[in-house]
């Protein structure tokens, strides 16, 4: 009996830890801190403003309360790592806070006397520990964030009042200012305290519930799940979002072929600031998706014509996976201009190598693929729609059809630079194994 029980706890345990991710997306800290410096100013900003509630203390009723906050070198800025509690640790030093409110002050035997007070001091330091979490969403595991550690630091004696009081006695002018550096101001520092954590939390996770993409469009009808598998993992210098990475079209929906095989999720040794980690499971689900598609139709230009290649399940297998320096594919396409119906159909298996070139003033980056090894296992050409069965010829056919393959099917894809995210690539890293692929960049935000 007991024993029972503990097989049903283990095996609760089990179902309930997470699967493999198989796409995994690395961040070093000094990307953030990159972005820290590139955003920071309209960050700070955006906050602007914040207001408090009127409220009324002894004879004083403080009215139209106004913060504003403002602090303008991004150093101020401290973002941490704290892998023991997967908390990032953000604190903001230095920041200048000005209070502008109406007052009221209203006592027995004295006039009523009104006027404003422009409050302005230093906010020390403000501290959030930010705790990468997750929520269940239907199928889909999505990022949450929760503010557990909120903790401020200021002195209201480095605070400094200016007051309109027209009329005023000293003592009252005393009273009023005590008001303003003492109750004002704590109301101000526990307002912070009690909404900066709920605002980040309730902002923070709106934003995300509504517009996190659970599944990503990829080409066609095939999409990718970019739902995560566990929470943001928070290392000692680098963040791991674990993607669940399942290819597959809307059409089919999700089908899992098996469990996702273990692989690495950072490489200390990789030259990319930014990493990314792709899973054979990845291939594997690709390789089913293609292989349940009515038919995949695309269509690339070369000099003054347009190809249209046609991947069609009927005329053979495809299957793309992972090997050691290269992608390995076996396909069926066919490949045809769109004017004239000229071209080709074949079925071959390739080894593709694909090799990162440096960007320059237009690309971002460029990715060659080159065929390093081809068979072929069935070739006809096509001659205005007719095709004409040149298999026997395979032999003395197959390093033309290379040829053709690297100039035509395989151009350079090149990544163009973007206005909304400016960057510069400084180094980077494309490498392939049986069990995974890795990528890797490096780079600065531009201007
Ligand atoms: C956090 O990182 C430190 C330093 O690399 C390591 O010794 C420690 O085991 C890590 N803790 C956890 C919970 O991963």
């Amino acid at each position: 009996m007991k024993g029972l029980t503990i097989f049903f706890l283990l095996a609760i345990v089990a179902l309930s830890l997470a699967e493999n991710p198989a796409l995994v997306a690395v961040i070093e800290k000094p990307i953030i801190d990159k972005a820290r410096d590139k955003y920071f100013t309209s960050v700070v900003n955006a906050l602007g403003t914040l207001t408090l509630e009127d409220f009324k203390e002894g004879a004083i009723t403080a009215t139209d309360i106004r913060v504003e906050i403002s602090n303008d070198a991004s150093e101020n800025l401290n973002v941490a790592f704290d892998n023991e509690s997967n908390f990032i640790r953000t604190e903001i030093k230095n920041t200048n806070i000005r209070v502008k409110v109406n007052y009221k002050y209203k006592a027995v035997g004295v006039l009523p006397i009104k006027g404003t007070a422009d409050i302005s001091g230093p906010l020390d330091s403000l501290a959030l520990a930010i705790l990468m979490g997750k929520a269940e969403d239907g199928d889909f595991i999505i990022p949450q964030i929760a503010v557990p550690e909120v903790s401020l630091s200021m002195t209201n004696s480095k605070f400094k009042v200016k007051l309109t009081c027209k009329g005023c006695l000293k003592p009252v002018e005393s009273l009023i200012t005590t008001f303003m550096k003492g109750t004002l101001l704590n109301k101000v520092k526990g307002q912070v305290k009690d909404q900066v954590p709920t605002m980040a939390e309730e902002i923070g996770n709106g934003i995300l519930t509504s517009s996190y993409p659970r599944t990503f469009p990829l080409l066609q009808d095939i999409r990718i799940v970019t739902a995560l598998t566990d929470a943001i993992n928070v290392a000692e210098d680098h963040l791991e979002i674990p993607f669940d990475g399942t290819i597959y079209t809307a059409d089919k929906g999700i089908i899992r072929p098996g469990p996702t095989p273990d692989m690495p999720r950072y490489n200390p040794e990789s030259p990319g600031e930014a990493q990314m980690f792709f899973s054979s499971y990845l291939t594997e689900t690709l390789s089913n998706t293609l292989n349940t598609l009515d038919k995949l139709v695309l269509k690339t230009r070369f000099l003054l014509l347009t190809f249209v290649t046609t991947i069609d399940p009927s005329k053979g297998k495809t299957s793309v996976s992972f090997d050691d320096g290269a992608i390995v594919a076996r396909l069926n396409p066919k490949i045809v201009t769109k004017n004239l119906k000229l071209g080709f159909e074949l079925g071959t298996s390739v080894k593709v190598s694909l090799n990162i070139k440096p960007g320059d003033s237009k690309n971002l980056l460029s990715v060659v693929p080159k065929i390093k090894k081809m068979s072929l296992n069935s070739f006809k050409v096509i001659l205005f729609g007719l095709p004409i069965d040149l298999s026997l010829f395979k032999f003395f056919i197959t390093p033309i059809v290379r040829l053709v393959l690297n100039f035509i099917v395989l151009p350079k894809i090149e990544i163009p630079k973007s206005d909304l995210l400016s960057l510069t690539v400084t180094d980077s890293l494309l490498a392939f194994r049986k069990e995974y692929a890795e990528f890797g960049i490096s780079f600065d935000f531009t201007q």
